[in-house]
């Protein structure tokens, strides 16, 4: 077996933990790869709430849930992730999940923003449930990533004073970088 990249540990973890009737949230649905991935996690009873702030992200994720026959099972909003709160209810979320960074293909100087992706991990602490998911793959291959992905790791660290268990996971010898994907549990 092939070391998995972050991308697809983060699928084969949350795979796992989602079940049937569930619902989650893509807080970054760039081209919309996890908002599929998470909309068959759900099955047909279960509901994704997907967020970006561009629209070209919000038509291209979009699409492809179109492409997949998967609708009705997906809530867009053309808005930043830290206003998720606004769109769930509190303790009624089973995993978020973030892909931070710039949507691949087109602006690269649109990426998330450190500020808001912080307000944006307390707002997804209030809306999981106990033992609900939180995951996020940070990008310090890019210049605002690399304090992007300190930022997130020192706030994660913080949690787990709180109880939760938290997991980081990256790739050895790579050209860039690699992405860390961080894994958390709230308890
Ligand atoms: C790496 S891409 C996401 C990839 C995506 N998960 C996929 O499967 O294709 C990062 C996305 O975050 C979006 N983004 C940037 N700031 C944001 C914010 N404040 N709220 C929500 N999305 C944001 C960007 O527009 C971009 O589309």
């Amino acid at each position: 077996m092939v070391p998995p990249r972050p991308t697809q540990l983060a699928h084969r973890i949350l795979r796992e933990a989602i079940l049937n009737g569930d619902t989650v949230i893509d807080a970054t649905a760039g081209h919309g790869h996890d908002t599929v991935f998470l909309a068959e996690c759900v099955g047909a009873s279960g509901r994704v709430l997907a967020f970006d702030v561009q629209e070209i992200a919000i038509q291209s994720a979009r699409t492809k849930v179109e492409m997949a026959g998967l609708t009705c099972r997906v809530e867009f909003h053309q808005t930043s992730h830290a206003r998720m709160a606004e769109h769930a209810q509190a303790g009624a979320v089973s995993a978020v999940m973030f892909n931070l960074g710039y949507l691949p293909r087109e602006n690269h100087a649109l990426t998330t923003m450190t500020s808001e992706t912080l307000k944006a991990l307390a707002a997804a602490t209030d809306l999981l449930k106990a033992g609900g998911l939180l995951s996020v793959i940070c990008y310090p291959g890019h210049p605002s990533g690399v304090a992007e992905t300190a930022a997130v790791e020192s706030w994660l660290d913080a949690q787990t004073a709180r109880g939760w268990r938290i997991a980081k996971y990256g790739m050895l010898g790579t050209r860039m970088p690699s992405p860390s994907l961080f894994v958390a549990r709230k308890t």
